[in-house]
């Protein structure tokens, strides 16, 4: 039996990650392919409370490094309990984010590091890495728009008026650090246009998992 592959989705808040992986889920069905959808954090029982401290406890502060390794902490116990068993059995894994999210958030934009965050990445994965990263690239100014229009249509400028620019410096590092990150793993990561039509976005990531896939 063939090993499973790892395929995660990495994107700024509201780049569509959640529409894209819908459908690519649907597309795995249809191919009849064994696959399994998860996320990080939160991929796990242990994620999931992990998840907990991290989002909804206003009363603990974090610093940067300790939000890192609880990230770290979350992925170790994906890897070692759910994602590489998957694998081993032949199933693919389709996870919303993975590590290059840590090297983004964490490493650049909360300033822990891009290097050390990649090292500490790849001891909690035990050195696996996704075989296709599909990054959903979007202009963060047009994010909120999105979301936005989304939610409420033809409230665009109120949003924009309300987009401060300390978050938008913060997307805006987070856009470059994922950009650097592509170009440093172009044979991995896959850059794809986040402002083309939902079923254009589809389309290019059929692309590229088929060729991952079908690779022999
Ligand atoms: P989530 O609700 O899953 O949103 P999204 O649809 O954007 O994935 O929240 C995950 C948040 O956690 C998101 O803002 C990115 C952040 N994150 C990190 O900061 N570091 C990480 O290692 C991961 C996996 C996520």
């Amino acid at each position: 039996m063939s090993r499973g592959y790892l395929i995660s989705f990495e994107g700024l808040d509201g780049a569509g990650k959640t529409t894209q992986i819908d459908l690519l889920v649907r597309w795995f069905k249809e191919q009849s392919l064994p696959y399994k959808r998860t996320r990080e954090p939160g991929g796990t029982s242990l994620g999931i409370e992990i998840r907990n401290l991290l989002f909804n406890r206003s009363d603990i502060t974090l610093t940067p490094l300790a939000e890192a390794f609880l990230f770290q902490a979350d992925r170790a116990q994906h890897f070692a309990t759910l994602i590489l068993p998957l694998l081993a059995q032949g199933t693919h894994v389709i996870t919303d984010r993975c590590f290059d999210s840590s090297i983004a958030y964490q490493g650049a934009a909360r300033g822990v590091g891009e290097a050390l965050v990649e090292r500490l990445s790849l001891i909690a994965t035990q050195d696996y890495q996704p075989d296709l990263t599909l990054l959903l690239d979007l202009d963060p100014a047009n994010v909120g728009i999105r979301t936005d229009i989304t939610r409420n249509p033809g409230s665009q400028r109120e949003h924009q008026s309300r987009f401060d620019t300390e978050s938008e410096q913060f997307q805006l590092s987070l856009r470059t650090a994922f950009m650097e990150l592509a170009h440093k793993y172009p044979a991995r990561i896959k850059v794809i246009d986040a402002s083309l039509t939902p079923e254009q976005v589809h389309q290019h990531i059929v692309r590229f998992v088929s060729e991952l896939l079908y690779k022999e």
